[in-house]
């Protein structure tokens, strides 16, 4: 029989305060991409604290760090945790918060129920942001076997450097990337904070997720003519800015027209030359669109190439549309959220069903093992920003449903 295994609230507090110091910036905001060496530093103090915590610590070949506490049965995995790395100018909660409430709950069990009937495991997963590279769910895809030897090549940075490097330049060995696939994973439990404002706004206290939203990145690329910006005429001009410009708020009223739950998000852009005396002869604009139903979010991307297209074709610029990243809507495991609800009552918890906005390692995860999500309230819905804060009760009531639901499977 299972019953609430309670993480302390400071406990929490501090594992947040200490790690969310590793990469900080002067100015607030967290920066520390896939293997910089904020991220090894992170790496380096989590393999310390799964070793205080009694736990077996384990660095696989692409950097995901794992803290096993070893079972009867030690064939199997319950697995749990999220992304070590952010955002630029990201929060410290983003995916630390996972890995943070999976290393307490795993602390917690040893100390209250000794050893589990199966073994669990805790893991900071090494890249899910695509901040350095577009490695997109990285340590998910090394787990589940999707990542070749030859992406680490030809994956860059902004400075060039290959995913390759980066990995040697943090003592991994890229010929050893196979080397990381799981096979032994029996359930994938995800903590991460909301980042949406609907637990804040009913009071509930946990939201189990039963979508997670589907996500299209695209690089648009409109090329006009460098000119005068005195000596042009207005309708004598193929200005990329503005073309580009034009259909980022054309697109954006369509997916707005669309309703809710469809975002799109222009947040990325780099114009040519991009001197205020030059019509600008380029620009590359990212685009996010997201949507939680398959069909939707085709037909929304498509009319966005349309619309995008006609604007090229008004303003007599050329066009051309890279795709980045595309991930399905994903439908997380029915039976572990029914754990996640029950546990979440066993520790006294509100729930909601709630479908996920942003994109995470489950939507992946999900697709070769059992997987579930359970989220935290985020203060004001703010993520992605310095101000993104979740109260250190909140995050030690998340822990214990975690752990408690943990319990429910390994003991
Ligand atoms: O963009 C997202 O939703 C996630 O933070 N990668
Ligand atoms: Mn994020
Ligand atoms: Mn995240």
């Amino acid at each position: 029989m299972s019953y609430p295994i309670t993480v302390q609230t400071n406990d929490m507090a501090r594992y947040v305060e200490e790690l969310g110091r590793i990469g900080e910036q002067p100015g607030g905001g967290m920066v520390r991409f896939q293997y910089d060496a904020a991220w090894a530093e992170a790496r380096d103090l989590l393999c310390r604290w799964i070793e205080e915590a009694g736990l077996e610590p384990h660095v696989d070949a692409v950097g995901n760090v794992y803290g096993r506490l070893v079972g009867e049965d030690d064939s199997r995995t319950i697995l749990t945790g999220s992304h070590v790395d952010t955002v630029p100018q990201g929060g410290k909660y983003d995916g630390a918060l996972g890995i943070l409430a999976g290393l307490a709950a795993l602390k917690e069990l040893r100390a209250q129920s000794g050893r589990p009937r199966r073994s669990v495991e805790v893991v900071a997963l090494c890249e899910e942001e695509s901040s350095r590279f577009q490695a997109n769910f990285f340590g998910t895809r090394a787990i589940v076997g999707l990542v070749t030897r030859d992406e680490l090549d030809e994956s860059r940075d902004v400075d060039g450097h290959s995913m390759a490097t980066a990995m040697e330049s943090v003592g991994l060995d890229p010929d050893q990337v196979g080397t990381a696939r799981r096979k032994d994973l029996d359930v994938f439990l995800e903590l991460h904070i909301e980042q949406g404002r609907n637990l804040q706004d009913t009071g509930i206290d946990i939201g189990v997720v039963d979508v997670v939203t589907g996500l299209v990145w695209e690089r648009f690329t409109v090329q006009g003519r460098a000119d005068h910006a005195g000596g042009t005429p207005m309708d004598l001009r193929l200005d990329a800015m503005q073309a580009a410009a034009e259909m980022s708020l054309e697109i954006s009223r369509n997916v707005e027209d669309a309703g809710r739950p469809g975002v799109v998000t222009f947040g990325q852009w780099a114009v040519r030359p991009g001197w205020p005396s030059i019509v600008p002869a380029s620009v590359d604009v990212s685009m996010d669109l997201r949507h939680p139903d398959q069909r939707t979010l085709n037909r929304l991307v498509e009319e966005a190439h349309a619309i995008a297209h006609s604007v090229a074709g008004r303003r007599n610029v050329q066009l051309s549309v890279a795709p980045l990243k595309d991930e399905a809507p994903t439908v997380l495991d029915p039976g572990l959220q029914a754990v996640l609800t029950e546990s979440a009552a066993r520790c006294g918890a509100t729930t909601t069903t709630l479908s996920s906005g942003a994109g995470h390692d489950s939507q992946l995860m999900a697709h070769y093992v059992p997987t579930a999500m359970l989220f935290v309230p985020s203060l004001d819905g703010r993520s992605h920003c310095p101000e993104e804060f979740t109260d250190a009760a909140d995050c030690a009531r998340g822990a214990s449903v975690l752990a408690t639901a943990l319990h429910q499977l390994a003991y």
